[in-house]
């Protein structure tokens, strides 16, 4: 056995956490918001980041970790740079997938559906409400593009700095944007490798749900 593989088995706590998937309700987003506050209430570390994988046809799939900000109206609701990789590739291909991992809960989130940028208000009241060094930073910072050294950024910001001396208006390539789910599935682990998994799926507006095998 590999080094590599005896570390893992040391650290690897068997999954005996779980609880049945079966009464987790008829509704995702309730059920979403359910498993949400546990994960924060247990106190799992940045409970509200997760994976966001985009693709685009040149450059294949791409995963990166992205905060969720709110869930309004059941839309999932994240911020970022439009101009960037990520920013880039959902303008094209709004197809996404978001996954949370809580580990102290042993459970996986997944949700995918297509994501559409927020109104200007909301992305305006959002901005606003962040500390005036993440609004400078949201303008200095020409997320994904090549930097030839930090102290570029740091002039940028600076600069912005100096340009802004009171509010800091929200940057015209950075704001939101809000999932639509069509499909969310919820993982809990169980013991001897039995994990449960249950999946909604939407059909003309219909939620229909059903177990998959682990
Ligand atoms: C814990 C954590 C939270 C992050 N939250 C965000 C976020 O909310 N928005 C964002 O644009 N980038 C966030 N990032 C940075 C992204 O992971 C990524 O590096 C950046 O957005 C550039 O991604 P891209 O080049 O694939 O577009 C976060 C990173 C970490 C580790």
């Amino acid at each position: 056995m590999s080094e590599w593989l005896k570390k893992y088995r040391e650290n690897h706590a068997d999954f005996d956490k779980g609880e049945s998937l079966t009464d987790l309700g008829t509704n995702p987003f309730a059920a979403f918001s359910r498993w949400f506050d546990e994960a924060v209430q247990n106190g799992e570390v940045e409970a509200n980041a997760f994976v966001l994988s985009t693709s685009s046809s040149d450059e294949g799939v791409s995963s990166r970790i992205v905060y969720l900000k709110e869930m309004k109206d059941e839309r999932f609701v994240f911020y970022t740079n439009y101009l960037s990789q990520k920013g880039r590739q959902m303008a094209a291909h709004p197809h996404v997938s978001m996954l949370f991992f809580w580990p102290g809960l042993q459970r996986q989130l997944r949700i995918e559906g297509t994501v559409e940028k927020v109104s200007e208000e909301v992305s305006d009241a959002y901005f606003a409400s962040r500390p005036r060094e993440s609004q400078l930073g949201a303008w200095a910072s020409q997320q994904s593009e090549a930097l030839t050294d930090r102290h570029e950024l740091i002039a940028r910001f600076e600069a912005y700095d100096a340009q802004f001396p009171a509010i800091v208006p929200r940057p015209p390539h950075w704001g939101g944007f809000a999932l639509d789910a069509q499909y969310l599935e919820f993982w809990q682990g169980q013991p001897s490798r039995l994990h449960e998994r249950r999946a909604y799926v939407r059909h003309q507006n219909q939620w229909q749900s059903k177990l998959l095998n682990p």
